[in-house]
């Protein structure tokens, strides 16, 4: 289905301001996510924080929403402040023993590596990560081969910061059901840009943020815990919410994933998150989904036609996310000069992905992020403004 792009830049106040290639930074916000945000933080202002959070039904019904966008039961989901907290609530909940292996991929994000890291050292852990295949995905037979009894946990990237790579989650989970292995991926990039199903994934646990695709605010995030794994984890940190100090000296923890939340948050944001959970699948993430990727295609066969630029997103199949360098010229100068033209862009760097960057030897990047609102004719006015800056 074709979607109405004017109505979506129409709703969305920000196109009119900026050319926004950021999305997998941050990003633009629709009207009506903006609008329920300010209404809720009238309504503390007015009557109190708690007594507005008692009279606002968003605040339960976002986890029906999120249960909604991920195929699973809202009992499974746990609202956190964003994606690296949520990967962390369960992350660190695996009961890791010297020994343990942990499978990752080339395209791991760099606030999981680091944890893996700290795993190692904490408990003794080993870490692999599986090879490419010869599209730049993660190689499933390579997965198979790397499985033994000691493996504990598979962490994948569903599509990494630096680059439009979708890995095939799918075939993941396959391997990990066939295993017995836990399960975990990282879907930060991938939430609202494309149809995102627990159950055709196979995955135990999810994490995600609101900011990016989602088009959420700042600050807001959600885990998913298949409820056969809830007690396989042990939640890192506990408060009132996430247990109940049933005796002087028992506790007993909520019997769904909402152990992994806290108790104060930013309730503002969650209102904005239910709204902009739901302004997606209105949409419909199929009809996203291929808006995005047809953009990001016409965006990197136009810039791979300008002189002296490489786009370097790898995978068989590619989203809305596009990296690229110009020869000779810095990223940082590049994002610089756009965003004096009121284009945003950002830029990638080893910091985030190591393994990927160190193996591609690749510089810092220009990361042109779109999304189905945004138009054909930013493309071009886009290329246009590289162009100039090289020449
Ligand atoms: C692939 C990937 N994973 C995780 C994160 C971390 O998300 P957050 O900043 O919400 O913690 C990012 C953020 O850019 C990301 O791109």
């Amino acid at each position: 289905m074709n979607l109405n792009i004017n109505k979506a830049r129409e709703e969305t106040p920000g196109c009119e301001n900026v050319l926004h290639f950021n999305n997998a930074g941050s990003s633009l916000m629709p009207q009506v996510v903006l609008d329920s945000m300010v209404g809720y933080l009238r309504l503390e202002a007015m009557m109190g924080g708690y007594e507005a959070a008692g009279k606002t039904e968003s605040l339960e019904t976002v986890y029906d929403r999120v249960a909604e966008l991920l195929n699973c039961h809202r009992d499974e989901v746990a609202l956190i402040e964003n994606a690296t907290r949520a990967w962390d609530m369960a992350f660190y909940g695996v009961r890791f023993r010297p020994g343990d292996r942990i499978l990752t991929d080339q395209a791991a994000y760099a606030s999981s590596y680091i944890a893996f890291l700290q795993a190692q050292q904490r408990f003794g852990v080993e870490i692999t990560a599986v090879s490419n295949d010869p599209h730049g995905q993660i190689d499933i037979n390579d997965l198979r081969h790397q499985l033994d009894d000691r493996v504990k946990l598979i962490a994948i990237t569903h599509m990494p910061t630096n680059g439009g790579l979708v890995n095939p989650a799918a075939e993941v989970g396959k391997v990990a059901r066939e295993a017995g292995v836990l399960y975990l991926l990282d879907a930060c990039q991938t939430a609202g840009q494309l149809p995102l199903d627990v159950e055709a994934i196979g995955c135990d646990m999810l994490s995600a943020t609101g900011r990016k695709f989602l088009r959420g605010p700042r600050g807001t995030g959600f885990l998913y815990v298949r409820r056969e794994v809830l007690d396989l984890l042990e939640p890192p940190f506990l408060d009132l919410h996430a247990a109940k100090w049933t005796a002087r000296d028992e506790y007993e923890l909520l019997p769904n994933a909402r152990r992994f939340e806290n108790w104060e948050r930013n309730f503002a944001g969650i209102v904005g998150l239910e709204t902009a959970v739901s302004y997606a699948l209105n949409w419909g993430l199929d009809n996203i989904w291929q808006r995005v990727q047809g953009l990001a295609g016409q965006l990197r066969q136009q810039l791979n036609a300008i002189p002296g630029v490489t786009t370097h997103d790898l995978g068989s199949v590619k989203g809305g996310i596009v990296t690229f360098t110009v020869d000779g010229v810095d990223a940082a100068y590049i994002k610089e000069k756009l965003a004096a033209q009121k284009i945003n862009v950002t830029t990638s760097s080893i910091f985030s992905t190591r393994l990927d960057m160190e193996a591609r030897g690749l510089p810092m990047l220009v990361r042109a992020s779109v999304h189905y609102y945004n138009s054909e004719t930013e493309i071009a006015r886009f290329c246009k403004a590289v162009e100039n800056i090289i020449e």
